[in-house]
């Protein structure tokens, strides 16, 4: 039998089949990725009023994140400390405890342990301050967006995200009254693995006139790919697919990005909602913003944006194979409410769970999966080479800029989440001890 290749090799141009398929890798990722990143959780705009609450994962981790009296986001794993239930089975809503629903232990917006109903009925003293939930310690925010993190050791997320910053701000920066996220996120289960849609949303353009080619192969999106399109890597690990449009363009053509047309297709409210936002981005945002479209942003390891339908994506891991996706809809605050109600509509035709282009990427990444798993291939890995080399530092723009096809976006995904895995874990260490 041929030796297996490394997991990734040196330059990340090749990359085993076995990242995506191996228990071992999967469990890996769970201890040095997800216990170690800062993982997006929910929008301020959910989080408004004291009492307000979602609740999410951080990677396998179920948690609650919720505003409390005191008016600051406090995470908690949510998972009752008597034996072990969810305390908060609701997706979303508003509450003034959590009270588990198997013997009813109550517990504060922040997680500590307010009530044990049948302590009365006994003697026993109980430390309730020793029995609150497990709190999340490290929660910060950028630009209304709540990431959390189970590494008290973490760095600040300002820094985390480094140069990702000025690619988020074309978006969640943009509107004078912010954004918001309307209702619950959409919730699908794809049989793949977590990496692959984090993959095709930092950066893999080139599939568009192909595997959408249906409504993509001629049509002005393409066009503008292919003449103005970039890939950046803020930030290794982070990525944002762009097209930057040369100075003078009109608003019309830089206003909105859409993979199925230009903002030439919205009512006549919308356009003008749009247009008189991109009028004041050049002052507002400075005069590059006001030249970027944006198509896909990521943020490592599981977070993804997709400016061109407003959308926050998380890839939530399950299993080698398995792969929770949510989908929530954004849009501008202070939009009138029909120009949010038609944002919506291009979002779950073109990327809400039955949407045309969802379709097209869950079934590749889908097919993906189990062409990773073919055992007599472990020896073939996928190749990652195209472009590589060809990035470059830009004169406009922070991080490393190649054209839209480049796949650099995946190379420095790669390096990073190789260099994660293989770092030392408290697995690894003989005496058991924590960091
Ligand atoms: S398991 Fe939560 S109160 Fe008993
Ligand atoms: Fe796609």
């Amino acid at each position: 039998m041929k030796p297996l290749p490394p997991l990734v090799n040196q330059d990340a141009s090749f990359v085993s089949r076995r990242v995506f398929t191996d228990g071992d890798v999967y469990r890996r990722e769970q201890q040095r990725i997800f216990a170690r990143s800062w993982l997006y959780l929910a929008h301020e705009s959910e989080l408004k009023e004291k009492g307000d609450f979602v609740t999410g994962f951080l990677g396998e981790t179920p948690v609650i994140a919720a505003r409390g009296q005191d008016g600051a986001i406090h995470v908690s794993v949510n998972s009752c400390t008597h034996r072990g239930l969810p305390v908060c089975r609701a997706e979303r809503g508003h509450a003034a405890r959590f009270i588990c629903p198997y013997h009813n232990w109550t517990y504060a917006l922040d997680g500590r342990l307010l009530a044990v109903p049948q302590q009365a009925l006994t003697h026993t003293q109980i430390d309730k301050g020793a029995l609150g939930l497990r709190r999340v310690t490290r929660v910060e925010s950028y630009r209304g967006l709540v990431f959390a993190s189970l590494d008290d050791g973490i760095q600040p997320l300002d820094q985390y995200l480094g140069n990702m910053r000025f690619y988020l701000d074309n978006y969640f920066d943009r509107f004078p009254g912010g954004v918001q996220v309307i209702g619950p996120p959409h919730k699908w289960r794809i049989a793949a693995n977590w990496k692959l849609p984090v993959e095709n949303q930092l950066g893999d353009v080139g599939h568009g006139p192909f595997l959408h080619g249906f409504i993509m192969r001629n049509n002005s999106a393409t066009t503008e790919i292919n003449e103005f399109g970039l890939n950046v890597v803020p930030e290794p690990g982070h990525g944002a697919a762009i097209r930057l449009f040369p100075e003078g363009t009109d608003s019309e053509t830089v206003m909105w990005g859409s993979e199925n047309g230009s903002a030439r297709m919205f009512s006549a409210e919308t356009q003008a909602y749009l247009r008189e936002v991109q009028d004041q981005l050049a002052g507002r945002l400075g005069p590059v913003h006001a030249r970027i479209k944006g198509l896909t942003f990521g943020v490592y390891p599981n977070f993804s944006f997709l400016w061109a339908n407003s959308v926050i994506r998380v890839s939530h891991p399950r299993a080698p194979g398995q792969v929770d996706y949510w989908s929530w809809w954004v849009v501008p605050a202070d939009a009138p409410p029909a120009v949010k109600c038609e944002l919506q509509s291009l979002y779950n035709a073109s990327f809400g769970p039955a949407g045309l282009f969802e379709q097209d990427d869950s079934e590749a990444w889908s097919q993906q999966y189990l062409g990773s798993a073919i055992e007599q291939l472990d020896d073939q890995p996928y190749f990652y080479g195209l472009g590589l080399g060809e990035e470059q530092p830009h004169p406009l723009l922070p991080g490393k800029v190649g054209t839209s096809f480049n796949e650099h976006y995946a190379r420095a995904f790669y390096l990073r989440w190789k260099r994660d895995i293989e770092s030392a874990g408290d697995d690894a260490r003989p005496d058991g001890e924590a960091r």
